[in-house]
This record gives structure tokens, sequence and C-alpha cells, in this order.
């Protein structure tokens, strides 16, 4: 399929992130797929995976969660690592692959803290504080029952993870990725210290929204200031988890300007904010969304998630909550050539829950 930008221009205006160009405003939301190798390299079923989306026409590829250290950030088995040489070697011919159809990839870090359910590299699990994380371990991830009681961090403990950060940033680079997103949503290692009935710390990362958004704009500039300013980074944002969907921040707007503001500190390219509805309001009925007010507070470049499925809900995304890329999870499940079928104005597939979660698939069966 051709490429055409006649249908929805809005969506095809290109972006600079820090030198990095984005042919469009349509990026593919970060996914896990479960789909790596035992030890964490990346596979050729990851590799035909990414590609597809890259010739679909998608300008911006975020990665899967990826694991950044052989300690306790191992969240799922066969999640893919950017922990040591051999990931920096699988991942390599992917973002080769992405980049040979034009398009640029962004390799998400994640430490999945307490909801770690699978880990080669250790049984116990670390978090804020010592407590027995909601809800249960996901099914489709080969996870059964309720999390394991994690341990509470100590001061060490948090130099070690900032440390896996940097060297997953620095590998990320090596690795032929064009930028880095940290994950600080959907309840994972650093939303636990976001969130108030996760973090029960007294120390200087606990508390105030301000002590308790503190290791995300370290774990930011940390990164920052290991690479340099010309390499894109931003954080990833959500008030639901995966093991609490309804979650709500308890200050409405006013934690929303906090945190924002402060991590528009930390020398950050990009926020990426993800809600249920990415337009809809983030708090009360009325009001405005979350990508509106990390737009208000950052004046950063803001990409948005959340049920954007259709090129008319995107345009309208983009215009009214002025954000700057949609990010597409299911609806590009559905339709690898989202963006080309935008272009042309082709009907869009819907997403069909049953193929993608088949509750008896095997976790490697996992859609290609
Ligand atoms: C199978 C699957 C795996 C996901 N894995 C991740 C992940 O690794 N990292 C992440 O930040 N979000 C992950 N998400 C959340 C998506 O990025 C996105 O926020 C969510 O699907 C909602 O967007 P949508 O309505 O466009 O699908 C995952 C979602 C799905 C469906």
């Amino acid at each position: 399929m051709k490429e055409t930008k006649k249908n929805h221009p809005i969506l095809f205006s290109e972006l600079n992130i820090n030198g990095v160009e984005l042919k469009n405003r349509i990026a593919l939301a970060p996914m896990t797929r479960t789909s790596a190798e035992e030890n964490g390299v990346p596979s050729e079923r990851m590799l035909s995976y990414y590609r597809r989306y890259a010739k679909g026409g998608f300008s911006l590829l975020i990665s899967e969660g990826t694991y950044p250290d052989e300690a306790f950030s191992q969240g799922y088995l066969n999640q893919p690592g950017i922990a040591n040489q051999k990931h920096v070697n699988g991942w390599r011919l992917i973002t080769d692959a992405v980049h040979k159809e034009g398009a640029k990839m962004f390799c998400q870090l994640m430490h999945a803290g307490a909801l770690s359910q699978g880990n080669i590299y250790s049984k116990k699990t670390i978090a804020p504080s010592s407590l027995t994380p909601k809800g249960e371990q996901l099914g489709f991830y080969g996870g059964e029952g309720a999390y394991p009681i994690p341990e509470e961090m100590s001061k060490e403990d948090i130099e070690q993870v900032k440390n896996g950060f940097i060297n997953a940033a620095v590998n990320a680079r090596e690795a032929g990725f064009d930028g880095v997103e940290i994950h600080g949503a959907n309840g994972y290692l650093l939303d636990q210290f976001l969130t108030d009935y996760n973090n029960k710390r007294e120390d200087e990362y606990g508390g105030s929204i301000e002590n308790r958004v503190r290791l995300l704009v370290e774990v930011c500039q940390a990164v920052r200031e290991k690479l340099g300013k010309d390499f894109p980074i931003g954080i990833r944002i959500s008030q639901a988890k995966v093991n609490d969907y309804t979650h709500k921040w308890a200050g409405d707007e006013k934690d929303a300007e906090i945190i924002f503001k402060q991590l528009s500190t930390s020398g950050i390219d990009f926020l990426h904010v993800t809600e249920y509805h990415a337009d809809a309001p983030a708090f009360d009925e009325k009001g405005p969304s979350l990508a509106w007010l990390a737009k208000k507070w950052t004046n950063l470049p803001v990409f948005a998630n959340g049920n954007i499925n259709t090129p008319e809900l995107a345009k309208q995304v983009i215009t009214n909550n002025e954000i700057d890329v949609v990010a597409l999870g299911k609806a590009a499940l559905a339709n690898k050539e989202w963006p080309l079928k935008a272009g042309n104005g082709n009907k869009m597939d819907e997403f069909n829950p049953e193929k993608f979660f088949n509750p008896d698939a095997k976790i490697k069966d996992f859609e290609l």
C-alpha cells in the first residue's frame, strides 16, 4: 500500500524531537509480548513484529517494556532486556530493520518493582515499601495468584536502580535506538514511588507528592547527565495501573501540576501520557485531560495514548488537547498499516480481543 497524505494532513506533519525527525504524528504504543529468548535476547519473532509496524507507516515505534538490569527489574519471563551485550546485539538487528523501513525506534526502560512475576535473576522483589501489591499476577503473561511481598528498598537499592537505568540507556543508544522512554507508569517501580498507597516511606522519597515524584525526576536527570544533551529521553506517566485500572491521583489537578512541573525540570524531551480514554477529563466528569495538563505544565512534546482508534479521533485529540503525537496500542494490533490506511482513507479493522488474548494460547504464541 502506497503512503498518501491527502486525508488527515494534521497526522502527517513532521516533528523533531531533540534532533530525531518523525515523519508523522503516529507512534506504536509500547506492548509487552513475552516473546524474547529466555535470557532476554530479542528474537526473530520480535524483529518481524516491529518491522511490520515500520512498514505500515508508523513514524515511531516504542518498544515493549524492556528490563534495564540483571537484578530486580525483570517483570515477566521471556521479556526482553537491555542489560548486557547480548541484549544490545539482538536489539541492533531490530533497530536496523526498523530504520531500513524509514521509522524511528525508542526503547522503553521498565523496572517492574513489586509487580515482577517472572525474573530469571532473582526470586526477591523490591519496592518503595514492603506492602503486598493490589490485584493478582497477570495470567496472560504466565503468572497466577497474589504478587509476592516486596522488600523495602534501601538507599543503596535506589542508587542501584538509577545506575541500572543509566546503563540501560547507554546500551539502548549502542543498540541503535533513537531515544529512550523511561517507564514511570502503569504500576511498575517508578509509579509505585509516585503512588500514595504503595509508598509509605519516611525519607525524602515518600510522603508528599513532591517527594514521591523525586525518584522519577532523579532517574531522568541521571540518564540525561550520562547521555548528554543530544539524545531523546522521555517518561511515560499514567494514573491507572495494570493491577488497579481505576486509580486517580488524590490531589487531582494540583498533583498533576506538581508532577508535570517537576518532571519538566529533569531535562526530558517528551512526556507520554496514558489514560483509558486519552481525551477524557482526567479527574471529574468535566475538565481537562491528563495529556492537556501535561502540555500545560511542561510545554514539551506530549504523546497521548488510550483508545485512540480512528484517524478522526486522533485528529481531534491532537487538536483539542494540543498534543503532539498519538500512540496506538490495540488499534495498531488490529491494523499494522494504520498510518497508511489513515493516509489513504481506508477503513480500519476492529480490535478482536479473542484473537489477541486467547487464554488457551501459550505465552509465546502471543500475536505476531
Ligand atoms: C498486550 C499489551 C501489552 C502492553 N505492554 C505494555 C508495556 O510493555 N509498556 C507500557 O507502557 N504499556 C503497555 N501496554 C499498554 C499500552 O501501551 C497502551 O497504554 C494500552 O493498550 C492502551 O492504549 P490503546 O487503547 O491504544 O490500546 C500494553 C498493552 C497491551 C494491549
